[in-house]
């Protein structure tokens, strides 16, 4: 199959259909662009591959070369159709058949290639194609037309009348030609339609006039899907992720749903990991065994080791959390964290660009940014890293075994040493040493009884501010209180 095919996929178009103004071949399913869905499976197959581009060919070059090393790009300057697409490819044409692909059929496999191309092989044809049958009437695919031993390919807006559809398959667009036959055939195709545009589906046929050999293979119209619109966007993504999330539960990842859960194709998750709703794990993510991700939180290229909790509404994006670790609920942990193995990062903690080793308990309402913090560390209630003077990011290290009392504003650069402890409610902005004691707050005073004539005086003030003409009488009753009390 390597030897004598190579392939060509369909890119280059408009998508007009999606009304965004952007290809559609650049849209993300399961956190993948869809171009990489049909270069990934002739990458798999080990089938050489040449990507048709066109309309935004720089974002769509970009995203396959960071795939693939060896797909090679035609351009197609004006989009043409689909015919003109692939006759734009002649200058690479060089093995004996070549497999003609759609970009935008994400869900297609493996398997229904391999038997296609046996099947091609088999009938000796100079095309084959590859059909389906569905039952609603509302689909724009073209129609595989066969009436006594003619074949053609109508596309729905070329119809005169409206076809009964559950007669007639849909052409899925996926083609194998001849070499030989393509060469000499693709300058016959014409524009001769509603759209005025050179379609791959003429070779049909060219291919039975000229009485030579056309195949056809049948295939599962939910695989075959092609997406031209938002709607079928979200119809394929859907039928993906169900099939990932399949996946995972057969290898022993409990969900307790699976329509609202957001897995991406990228991601590997543990045996024994429960998922729960609301639940994103997006591209580049590791979920070792035994973890459990609770409601709405959202994972994103990060590795969560063994047994580590993540409660309700969490974030944690490119970072690490070590094993038996607990983060949340509502925590947010980013840019490039680590957190270490039995650590707690508890509620509404937002932890930035930090390293946290084990054993240590970030519980309350806290934000630590460039900060490096030891074992065994307890990090008070509200306690916060000033980390940014407006101009440069300064670093805080906090050694094992400190104690950092609660609502402290730790003002970097800063070094708080082992065993050292703050003092509730201090703003620390000089390095504390080994063992030492930093309190850096007001001392209290405490008046004892000093309430009563407190509110007096916020009286008499209130009255002269609001009502002046009323501050004679005031100042007299105040005389007599104050000879009451003496
Ligand atoms: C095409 C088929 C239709 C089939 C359907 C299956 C034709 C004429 N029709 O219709 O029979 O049922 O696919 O999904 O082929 N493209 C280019 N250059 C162009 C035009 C399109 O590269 O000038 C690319 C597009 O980016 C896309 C693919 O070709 O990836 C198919 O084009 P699209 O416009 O989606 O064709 P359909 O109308 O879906
Ligand atoms: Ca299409």
């Amino acid at each position: 199959m390597k030897n004598n095919l190579q392939a060509v996929i369909l890119a280059a178009g408009k998508s007009t259909r999606f009304n965004t103004e952007n290809s559609k071949l650049l849209e993300k399913i399961c956190g993948q662009p869809m171009v990489l869905f049909p270069t990934k499976l002739l990458e798999k197959l080990g089938i050489d591959t040449t990507l048709v581009v066109g309309y935004q060919n720089e974002m769509i070059e970009k995203v396959v070369s960071q795939h693939h090393k060896n797909v090679t790009f035609v351009h197609q300057k004006k989009q043409l159709g689909t015919g003109h697409a692939v006759a734009c490819t002649k200058d690479v044409w060089e093995k004996e058949h070549i497999l003609i692909l759609n970009g935008d059929m994400p869900l297609v496999t493996t398997e229904t290639i391999k038997n296609f191309f046996k099947e091609h092989i088999k009938q000796k044809a100079a095309i084959s194609i590859v059909g389906a049958y569905v039952e609603e009437d509302d689909h724009a695919y073209g129609r595989i037309i066969e009436q006594g031993k003619s074949i053609k390919i109508v596309e729905a807006k070329d119809f005169e009348k409206k076809p009964t559809v559950d007669i007639w398959p849909i052409n899925a667009g996926i083609y194998l030609v001849k070499t030989e036959f393509l060469r000499n055939c693709i300058d016959q195709i014409d524009k001769k339609n509603k759209a005025k545009e050179f379609y791959i589906t003429s070779l049909i046929e060219i291919a039975f006039k000229k009485n030579l050999k056309i195949a056809t293979l049948y295939a599962d119209f939910e695989e075959i899907r092609g997406v031209n619109t938002l709607e079928e966007l979200a119809q394929v993504e859907e039928i993906k992720r169900y099939e990932t999330i399949r996946n995972w539960m057969k290898k022993g990842v409990r969900f307790n749903t699976t329509h609202n859960a957001y897995i991406d194709i990228d991601v590997h998750i543990g045996a024994g990991t429960t998922i729960e709703p609301g639940v994103h794990i997006l591209s580049g993510s590791n979920i070792e065994k035994h973890c459990k991700i609770r409601k709405s939180s959202t994972i994103e290229n990060s590795v969560i080791e063994d047994n580590v909790e993540i409660l309700q509404g969490s974030i944690v994006r490119n970072s690490h959390i070590g094993k038996h670790a607990k983060v949340g609920p509502f925590a947010h942990i980013h840019t490039e964290s680590a957190i270490g193995d039995e650590t707690v990062v508890g509620n509404f903690v937002e932890i930035k660009k930090s390293k946290v080793a084990k054993n240590t308990c970030v519980k309350h309402l806290s934000y630590l940014g460039n900060a490096t913090i030891g074992s065994k560390v307890n990090i008070g209630a509200g306690t916060i890293t000033c980390n940014y003077d407006g101009f440069t990011k300064h670093e805080t290290i906090i050694k094992d075994n400190a104690f950092i009392g609660s609502n402290n504003t730790l003002v970097a650069p800063l070094k708080i040493e082992q065993h050292a402890f703050t003092a509730a409610g201090s703003t620390i902005t000089e390095d504390v040493g080994k063992n030492s004691l930093a309190i850096a707050r007001a001392r209290q005073i405490t008046k004892q009884d000093y309430v009563q004539k407190l509110l007096e005086k916020l009286q008499y003030r209130s009255i002269s501010e609001h009502a002046p003409e009323k501050k004679c009488r005031v100042k007299k009753i105040k005389k007599q209180k104050e000879k009451e009390l003496g």
